[in-house]
């Protein structure tokens, strides 16, 4: 099974991004990035989706993407923006800011050792973090296929995303696995592909201990991508933080 962001789910990214009716992230981040001069990282650049408009308005962003097809995906797409095939581990480099929206984070193991490093980068960092509330609180069912979304590719056929996931409460991680099923324009299937990721997930009491240990603080804290009202779940928080002090 693929750990991800190949096959299928690389080149399916963008039209599963779009068939979800979120807000987008893409005001969050030039917002962010407004005023700041310098070189900025963009770590997890995926398909360029954000990248690219980023790099579009003017802003001087280098995308670092550890997928070759996403790398590759976005070079076709954005050929104006610049991408790092690389792992963010083994990058060594100091940026006026950093940004890692969508939840890439979530993906890197011992996040307390990342934070500590990204404080070694940059003063200035953008990341984006969601809480899996709905997989907590059981409405969506643990252990067992479910149906998440569905999409009309463009040469007629259509591609379909199931998710299976467990959490795993003590160490703080949703285990999740995606099937994805390429079907004909009469239903039938022509292939299956799966993949499988760990996400961290941060309770605020969690969050704060973990900032507070790798000397950040939260400047600015954007709720839901900025949508709804202020006593609403907090499914998705975006974090302006500096260094303490
Ligand atoms: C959730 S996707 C988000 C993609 C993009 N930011 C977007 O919003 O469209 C995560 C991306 O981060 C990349 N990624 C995950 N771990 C990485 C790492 N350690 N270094 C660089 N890229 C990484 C994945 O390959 C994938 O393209």
């Amino acid at each position: 099974m693929s750990s991800g962001y190949e096959g299928f789910e690389a080149s399916w990214h963008d039209l599963f991004w779009e068939a979800e009716e979120a807000p987008g992230e893409l005001p969050l981040l030039e917002e962010f990035l407004r005023g700041k001069e310098g070189q900025c990282l963009y770590v997890g650049s995926g398909s360029g989706r954000l990248l690219g408009p980023l790099v579009a308005a003017g802003h001087e962003v280098l995308g670092l993407e550890c997928s070759p097809e996403m790398a590759k995906l976005s070079r076709k797409n954005f050929p104006d923006a610049r991408v790092l095939e690389q792992e963010w581990q083994k990058h060594e480099g100091e940026y006026s800011a950093i940004v890692i929206p969508a939840f890439t984070f979530q993906l890197f193991p011992d996040p307390q050792k990342q934070l500590q490093r990204l404080r070694e980068q940059t003063n200035h960092l953008y990341l984006t973090l969601f809480f899996p509330w709905a997989e907590i609180s059981g409405d969506l069912p643990q252990n067992e296929w479910y149906f998440d979304r569905e999409v009309d590719l463009p040469d007629g056929r259509s591609g379909k995303l199931e998710t299976r996931h467990k959490i795993k409460e003590q160490t703080g991680s949703l285990v999740r696995k995606h099937r994805y099923t390429l079907k004909d324009a009469s239903g039938d299937v022509l292939k299956r592909e799966e993949t499988e990721q760990r996400l961290r997930f941060f309770t605020d009491v969690a969050l704060k201990n973990l900032l507070k240990k790798t000397g950040w603080e939260i400047e600015k804290e954007i709720n839901n991508l900025g949508e709804g009202d202020e006593e609403d779940l907090v499914y998705v928080a975006s974090l302006h933080l500096r260094p303490v002090g």
